[in-house]
């Protein structure tokens, strides 16, 4: 029997959970840890043939799988997933370019031209590393003088932190939406609800989950929103904008579904694997 690769970097609670679920269903999966690999580009001497991609780090998830790709190997998702969805910037302008509706977005390539947005656009406004997670350094500008400070800090960060991506703050309720998109379904979906005081709803930054009805109008805004960054397994969020309804902020290439399976009791795990394999 052809085993799955699981490619990962660090162990988090959805690893633990497919290897669960692997030896619940009796699927072999191999464990490769990314950073114990050295991979002659050149010759193809190793014997992975399907990997499911779950390197957290968006540099190593997108150079391993092209140089798994490159040789041969059916990689889960693929390279242009991982570049397009690791990237907010480079997601906003396929989801416009699909007509799928994503919060209004502006770029800014220096310190002043930032400035200037500001002076002629006003505020509020959310400033998002393009490539990032968990709600790191996502920040909501009110005013000059934290504009300032924060462009500041950010140009003297590593290069990707200078490409300043600042979107509206989308006027909805105190949630957003996660949904699990395995091949064609939506599996399972969950509202996270902030934190008391966050406007932000990452879990990891203290916010509760409670299951999500999956309405055909959800299903089919996440499945044109996989297709256009060429995905197979992804976690769509959206919001519930005031003014546009359904907004779609995010996909995630190595979606986490932690809480999915919590809320939902539905088997994620199981789900991926099996799709997985029937890939092969
Ligand atoms: N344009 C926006 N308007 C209002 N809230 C937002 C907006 N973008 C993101 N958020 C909130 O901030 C959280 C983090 O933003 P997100 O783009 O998902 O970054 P990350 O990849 O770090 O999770 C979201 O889950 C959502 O609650
Ligand atoms: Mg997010």
């Amino acid at each position: 029997m052809t085993s799955i690769t699981i490619l990962y970097d660090t162990i988090r609670l959805e690893e633990k959970l497919l290897i669960e679920s692997a030896k619940k269903n009796n699927i072999t999966i191999e464990m490769v840890d990314c950073k114990k690999l050295f991979i002659d580009l050149d010759k193809n001497s190793h014997d992975i043939q399907t990997v499911l991609q779950r390197c957290v780090s968006y540099y190593r998830n997108i150079h391993s799988t092209a140089v798994l790709e490159g040789q041969g190997v059916k990689v889960v998702n693929c390279l242009n997933t991982g570049i397009f969805a690791g990237n907010k910037l480079f997601t906003h302008m396929l989801l416009k370019k699909a007509g799928i509706e994503t919060p209004n977005a502006t770029v800014a390539f220096s310190k002043d031209a930032a400035m200037k947005m500001f002076d002629e656009c006003g505020f509020p406004k959310i400033i998002k590393p393009t490539v990032g997670s968990w709600g790191r350094m996502v920040s909501k500008i009110n005013d000059m003088d934290s504009a300032d400070g924060i462009i500041e800090g950010k140009e003297a960060m590593h290069p990707i932190h200078h490409i300043h991506f600042f979107e509206e703050f989308v006027q909805r309720p105190p949630r957003d939406i996660r949904v699990i998109v395995i091949g064609d379904n939506a599996v399972a979906a969950i509202y996270r609800n902030s934190a008391d005081g966050n406007w932000k709803t990452n879990t990891h930054l203290g916010g509760s989950a409670e299951t999500c009805k999956i309405t055909n109008e959800l299903e089919d805004v996440c499945l044109k929103a996989k297709n256009t960054v060429f995905g197979d397994i992804v976690g769509v969020d959206l919001m519930e904008s005031e003014e546009k309804g359904l907004v779609v902020h995010e996909i995630n290439n190595t979606t986490e579904f932690r809480n999915v399976v919590r809320v939902t009791g539905i088997d994620v795990p199981k789900l991926m694997l099996e799709h997985v394999k029937g890939l092969q």
